[in-house]
This record gives C-alpha cells, sequence and structure tokens, in this order.
C-alpha cells in the first residue's frame, strides 16, 4: 500500500479528524488541505476568501491539489469545495477518494456556529449548497462511506479494510 488517500465530502463531515486518524493507523502522513493553503499563502481561508474572493481561493486549491497527487503515502484531507471545480473532479477520480456521506441536518449543527467558515450561512442556503454538490461528491469519488450512526473508530476501520482489500486484489 503506497498510493495517496483522499477524503472529500461536506463541510464538518470529519475529514480532518479521521484523515489523522487513518494516518496514524497506516504510519502515512496527514495533509490538511486548507491548512497547506495557508501555510504557502501566509495567511487564513477566511483572509483569502474576503480580500480575494473565492475564485482566487479554488485555484490555490487545484495548484495544491496538484502538487500533492505525486508524492506517496499520504492522507489529504480537502476541503468541502473541492469538488466545485470541474478539473479536481477527474483529479480525484483518478486516485483512491472516500466521500464521507453524513446527513445535512448532522453537518448543520457541526458547522453553523463556526465563524471562520466563510461559506457557513443560513439553514436553508447551507442545504442548497448541500443538494448541489451531493452528485459532484459521488462523482469526483471512488467510494461513498457511509458514515451516519458510525464513530470516528469504525469509520476509520472501515476506509483501512478498504485500503487492505484492494491491496490484496492488486497483488494477484
Ligand atoms: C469550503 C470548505 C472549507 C474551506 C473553505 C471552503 C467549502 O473546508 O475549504 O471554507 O466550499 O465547502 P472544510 O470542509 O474543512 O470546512
Amino acid at each position: 500500500m503506497s498510493e495517496n488517500i483522499y477524503l472529500i465530502g461536506f463541510m464538518g463531515s470529519g475529514k480532518s479528524t479521521l484523515g489523522k486518524e487513518i494516518a496514524t493507523t497506516l504510519d502515512y502522513n496527514w495533509v490538511d488541505l486548507d491548512h497547506y493553503i495557508e501555510a504557502h499563502q501566509k495567511t487564513t481561508i477566511k483572509e483569502l476568501f474576503d480580500r480575494f474572493g473565492e475564485s482566487t481561493f479554488r485555484k490555490l486549491e487545484t495548484s495544491s491539489l496538484k502538487d500533492l497527487i505525486p508524492k506517496r503515502q499520504l492522507v489529504v484531507s480537502t476541503g468541502g469545495g473541492i469538488i466545485v471545480t470541474p478539473e479536481n473532479i477527474s483529479l480525484l477520480k483518478s486516485q483512491t477518494t472516500f466521500y464521507l456521506k453524513w446527513h445535512f441536518d448532522t453537518l448543520y449543527n457541526r458547522v453553523c456556529d463556526d465563524k471562520n467558515r466563510p461559506l457557513v450561512k443560513s439553514y436553508e442556503q447551507l442545504l442548497a449548497l448541500y443538494n448541489k454538490r451531493e452528485q459532484l461528491y459521488k462523482e469526483a469519488c471512488t467510494k461513498v462511506i457511509a458514515c451516519e450512526g458510525k464513530s470516528i473508530e469504525v469509520i476509520t476501520q472501515e476506509i483501512i479494510r478498504l485500503m487492505e482489500v484492494e491491496d490484496e486484489n492488486s497483488s494477484y
């Protein structure tokens, strides 16, 4: 097993928490794409949105994703909007990408008070965004993980098992 693992899903789906867990279990390195962008740009995501707008952020998101693809043994936690850029969908689809799927209300309760997420607005606006993106996550992933009602540990084990199965199959 050496390929990178990419985690995608809406805001609040636990991409970072799970990414760290999976990386520790597999002895991979963990990269959070938002942190990667912030470190390279020496600013915050909120500041990037406020000063330069979402489209500048999206370009940085694609170039950062492209930086990481040639590397090995990484677990990459992406930002929730990675799939709004069509190029990213084909990049992710060509990799091992898990879509962490939760019910909207679970996600809303986790992110509704977060002032650092520039796209978190009213319940209705966020629900519309979720509905618009749902199909894009499915297009970009290689496997949907139904997360509702499961603990981080259970989801981690599910993903590790899928990686092991893929590895066993590819060694024949
Ligand atoms: C975004 C999600 C955020 C961050 C940015 C845009 C989105 O990441 O990349 O605020 O468009 O959904 P998280 O999913 O980690 O909150």
